[in-house]
């Protein structure tokens, strides 16, 4: 145990979160601090059991602008506001998420989960061939490449179009200048959808952009609102986390050879193996907001009504008193489930399909580059200073031969 307590969202931290949970989980469970976009009074919940406790209470909402506290709305925190993005599902409480939630899930049956292995093999050995021309091989390009083109083509949109809602959900998140910029690429995003929706009502097919479309629940239908807003989310949820599991992934069998040694056995230990990437580093750099709906005692701890609250799912990923060793990786993990995708109402709708890219894409680059390795020092490795995702800033490697080279092709 350290005395004095890491930083939060500090350049450190970034680097190694780990270490400020360890002391949160001992010291501080229920931490109050100061959120440093906006500089909002906020609480960080950092043990499994209470963090496990904020998702399934309904005490805390998910809905900022009726239930975040002045200082949360007035910091610009609130995504795409004033736009369809404000309403996506991620952010709505029930009855409007229970309505929505249940529209979406038929679109995310096991049977059309099936039907999207064939295009992420495909895509996958596409990157890797991308991947071995490359001049200087870097396995976050890989990785980002991967759930940007499964998207689109699971989605079913003619990639020019595709690529323009991408670039405008970029300037949305990392505006250049201020507060306008971004507020204009998410009415972009808006204005794309309406288009793309427009055109993919005159040829529907069997994607999941056409199954949004038809989605029924008995009278029951998405509004055009509701169908901008789905698709965005598919494409905001879906990218950026897949790409950091991957990415995140493969720099962790380079940290341990033991589990990389394992990779040949992949059939066998590909389900415990996906889980535990996402319990040992996963996609969210600390976890996700709720707001407490009243005054409220929270295991001990008085929370004012609208107290913006961190559950840190991270955090409770690595809490030794529900994980054996949980700083190793240990890919024949089996036990108690992760937080990584969430939990309660809102756990990862988009589930089977990290899982699946995730199962095709690690143990593919391996398998190509037998001897892959990194490129750079361990130590010139480094996250990305984003307090929502936990992603790498690149990964140069040295692909050594390629199999097929080795085979002789
Ligand atoms: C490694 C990849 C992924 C991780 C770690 C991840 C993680 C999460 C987490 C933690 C939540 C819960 C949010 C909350 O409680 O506020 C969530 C929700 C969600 N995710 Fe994912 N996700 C991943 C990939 C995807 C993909 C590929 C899709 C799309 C196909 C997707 C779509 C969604 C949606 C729509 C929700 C909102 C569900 C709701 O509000 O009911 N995610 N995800």
């Amino acid at each position: 145990m350290t005395s004095s307590m890491p930083s939060l969202f500090t350049p450190e931290y970034y680097q190694n979160q780990y270490k400020a949970f360890a002391w949160l989980r001992e010291n501080s469970p229920i931490h109050e601090f100061r959120f440093p976009v906006g500089d909002i009074r906020t609480w960080i919940v950092s043990r499994f059991d209470d963090v496990q406790a904020v998702l399934a209470d309904p005490r805390f909402s998910n809905f900022a602008p009726t239930h975040g506290s002045s200082e949360f709305k007035e910091s610009g925190m609130i995504l795409g506001a004033d736009t369809v993005v404000s309403r996506i599902m991620t952010v709505l409480d029930p009855p409007d998420h229970t309505r929505i939630r249940k529209l979406a899930m038929g679109s995310f049956t096991p049977r059309r989960t099936a039907q999207w292995r064939e295009p992420t093999e495909r895509v996958v050995q596409a990157e890797l061939d991308r991947l071995e021309k490359q001049e200087s091989p870097d396995a976050v390009a890989y990785a980002s490449a991967i759930p940007a083109a499964v998207m689109g083509e699971i989605l079913g949109i003619p990639l020019s179009q595709y690529n323009e809602m991408l670039d405008a959900i970029e300037r949305a998140f990392h505006p250049d200048d201020n507060k306008d910029s971004a507020q204009r690429a998410f009415e972009e995003i808006a204005d794309y959808g309406r288009t793309l929706i427009i055109e993919k009502r005159s040829m529907l097919g069997d994607d999941l952009m056409s199954s949004f479309i038809e989605a029924r629940d008995g009278d029951e239908r998405f509004n055009e609102d509701e169908l901008v807003a789905m698709l965005a989310l598919m494409i905001m949820a879906g990218l950026d986390t897949t790409r950091n599991l991957i990415g995140s992934s493969i720099l962790a069998l380079f940290d341990h050879p033991d589990q990389r040694r394992l990779l040949p056995k992949w059939p066998e230990i590909q389900a415990t193996a996906v889980e535990e990437f996402l319990r040992y580093e996963g996609a969210l750099c600390v976890g996700v907001f709720r707001f407490a709906k009243e005054d409220m005692d929270f295991r001990g701890t008085k929370l004012p009504a609208g107290a913006p609250v961190v559950a840190a799912l991270q955090s409770a990923n690595r809490d030794p008193d529900r994980f054996t060793d949980p700083d190793r990786l240990d890919l024949t993990r089996s036990g108690p489930r992760h937080l990584g995708l969430g939990h309660g109402l809102h756990n990862c709708l988009g589930a089977a399909l990290a899982r699946l890219e995730a199962q095709i894409a690690i143990p593919a680059i391996f398998e190509r580059f037998p001897d892959l390795s990194l490129a750079v020092p361990r130590d010139e490795v480094t996250y990305a200073e984003n307090w929502l995702l936990r992603g790498l800033v690149s990964l140069p490697v040295d692909l050594g031969a390629s199999r097929s080279h080795r085979a002789g092709g």
